[in-house]
């Protein structure tokens, strides 16, 4: 099987360097911070009491489909890709990831689709904890004064509207912070991960660095 590790930081073009590399190596993209968003927006969306909170994540019926090559998360039969990339489900996601009834959760549902498919799953803990025999791992990262600023670009395009880069990065760094922090699966580059620092890079010579790197370990 062909498996890439791609870990790293919010903002570091981590997921559109692997969507990208996926798609020019003909296998799967797996983003799992979705699936983290995912729990996050049900968890908001049902409000449990502090006690209730463990069997509610338990109780979640959590499904990940592949239509057309694209990642449908469902919660509880609802297709929640259209509602988790608000700034109170990130931050929500981040906060609950750190829980491990929740990681418990998706450690399986992650491992299962790795070995059903050739992928590039992207993460926090993938290299370390979800996949430590990947083929490859990778390691990306940038400043990040320029992770707020792609961030930046990226939802004044969506949205229309001029961004707070200073918010956007006091944001990110509370998020890496966090992130790094937890007890349980941090953000931690693996010991066997190449680091990929992509803060002087373009997107296209981060794609290309993933797919060769890719095809060298396969080989
Ligand atoms: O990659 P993202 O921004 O969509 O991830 C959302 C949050 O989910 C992130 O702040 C941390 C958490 N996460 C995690 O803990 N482990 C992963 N493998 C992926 C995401």
């Amino acid at each position: 099987m062909m498996t890439i590790a791609m870990d790293g930081p919010a903002g570091a073009g981590k997921s559109t360097a692997a969507k990208l590399a996926a798609k020019e190596l003909g296998i799967h993209y797996v983003d799992t911070g979705a699936m983290y968003r995912a729990i996050a927006y049900g968890i908001l969306k049902a409000a449990p009491d502090e006690e209730a909170l463990d069997d509610l994540v338990r109780g979640m019926d959590v499904r990940v489909e592949y239509i057309d090559n694209e990642q449908h998360v469902y919660v509880d039969g609802e297709d929640v890709m259209g509602v988790i990339r608000t700034p109170e489900v990130s931050a929500a996601a981040s906060r609950y990831a750190a829980l491990p009834v929740v990681r418990e959760k998706l450690l399986g549902v992650q491992r299962t689709i790795a070995e059903e498919y050739d992928v590039v799953m992207d993460g926090r803990d993938i290299g370390t904890v979800v996949l430590p025999h990947a083929e490859t791992k990778i390691f990306i990262t940038a400043d990040p004064a320029e992770r707020a600023r792609r961030r930046a670009l990226e939802l004044e395009m969506r949205t229309g509207e001029k961004q707070d880069v200073d918010a956007i990065e006091r944001e990110i760094r509370e998020r890496d912070y966090r992130d790094s922090h937890r007890e349980i699966a941090p953000l931690k580059q693996a010991d066997d991960a190449i680091l990929l620092d992509t803060t002087h890079m373009s997107i296209e010579e981060v794609v290309a660095e993933v797919c060769r790197l890719a095809k060298e370990h396969h080989a």
